[in-house]
């Protein structure tokens, strides 16, 4: 049984990584989150109060921290600023969380010789052109694009030189894309969901050529524990599930499944800097530690995904009118 600290609790993967901590482990699990636009303490609502504390606080908060980490044995680090869209329209909060927030943290477990695993995104890699096989590898040099990627990038450096600079006792684990439930609806996949469920059609920016290599959560969540408990301290680990899709294919599949025509959706102006292709090669987790995720059929994660939405319209209708004002005012 190991005390948890996990930021960012409330928001889709760390809410994620909570239910499967407690199906999974007895482990008990503190949540940390600022409940910001992102995080949705419902999303932890059917969670046993004995299995979980929940505290509002930012992590750059040195005191708040700072009290939590001495109480942890670990502390598994979600909190960020997470959406690309949000990092082109206002760049600051993403410096203070994904940057400040991680040296905040990455101090006091230094102080409290605290293990620690931070969770990075594949993005930090820059992006791959369509045509090429190639993969990213935990040796591919980091090149990022959007104002999200670069602050993740140095967030993932900073972890690096705590590593062998103070001998703190990290790992880290660069994801790629994420579906699942409780997912905010400003993101790809949920958006679609919804517009669809709202009667509205799907909005692909560009030609919806770009690939994502797409990941269900809970994969994610078994990844990152198997790291937790086998991982070799100073390592990174790449997390993907071989599920590269263009983007309009994820629409085109999502408008079939949901009973549309295939190609009801709208094209409209693409994301600048728009990275093409994302795709992970997940070789030295699986090799290493024997990790192999659950969810191989995209369609059927997918499909159990579209029933969440439909499922639980309570949980994402609050922010879908401000999340559609915000594109509206880009033409997207
Ligand atoms: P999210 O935006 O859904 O959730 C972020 C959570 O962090 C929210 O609950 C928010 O309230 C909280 N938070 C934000 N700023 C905070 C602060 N200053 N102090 C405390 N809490 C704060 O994000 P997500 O998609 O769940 O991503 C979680 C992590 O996984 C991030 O580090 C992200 O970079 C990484 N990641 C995401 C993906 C993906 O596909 N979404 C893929 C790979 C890696
Ligand atoms: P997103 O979910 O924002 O994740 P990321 O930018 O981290 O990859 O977007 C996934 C892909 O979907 C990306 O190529 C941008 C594209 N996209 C659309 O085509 N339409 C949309 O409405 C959104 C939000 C994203």
């Amino acid at each position: 049984m190991m005390r948890l600290l996990v930021t960012g609790g409330a928001g889709f993967i760390g809410s994620n990584f909570v239910h499967h901590v407690v199906a999974h482990t007895d482990h008990h699990v503190t949540v940390l989150d600022a409940l910001t636009y992102a995080g949705n303490i419902n999303s932890l609502n059917d969670i046993p109060e004995d299995r979980i504390s929940f505290v509002e606080g930012d992590i750059t908060d040195e005191a708040v921290v700072d009290e939590l980490v001495a109480a942890a044995d670990a502390v598994v680090h979600y909190a960020a600023e997470s959406h690309n869209d949000n990092s082109l329209h206002d760049p600051r909060p993403f410096l203070d969380t994904n940057v400040v927030g991680t040296f905040v943290l990455l101090e006091a477990v230094r102080r409290h010789d605290v293990r620690f695993h931070h969770i990075s995104t594949d993005e930090v890699y820059g992006d791959l052109e369509l045509d090429d096989p190639a993969r990213f590898t935990e040796s591919t040099p980091y090149n990022p694009s959007s104002p999200y990627s670069s602050t993740k990038a140095g967030s993932d450096l900073l972890v690096r030189a705590w590593v062998r600079s103070f001998g703190v006792r990290a790992t880290i684990s660069n994801c790629s894309n994420n579906y699942g439930p409780y997912q905010h609806v400003e993101k790809f996949i949920p958006r679609q969901i919804t517009n669809i469920l709202r009667g509205q059609r799907p909005r692909l920016y560009g030609a919806g050529l770009n690939v994502r290599d797409w990941i269900h959560a809970d994969d994610h969540s078994s990844a990152v524990l198997t790291i937790l408990d086998r991982g070799s301290i100073g390592e990174t680990y790449l997390i993907g599930a071989d599920g590269e899709k263009n983007n309009r294919e994820v629409v085109e599949l999502l408008l079939t499944l949901m009973g549309q025509p295939h190609d009801a959706y709208d094209h409209v102006m693409d994301r600048p800097g728009h990275d093409l292709r994302y795709a992970i090669d997940s070789s030295k987790l699986r090799v290493e530690l024997g990790w192999e995720p659950k969810f191989r059929n995209f369609e059927a994660g997918l499909a159990s995904t579209v029933d969440w939405y439909r499922d639980n319209e309570q949980w994402w209708s609050p922010a879908k009118d401000a999340t559609e004002a915000f594109y509206a005012a880009k033409g997207q």
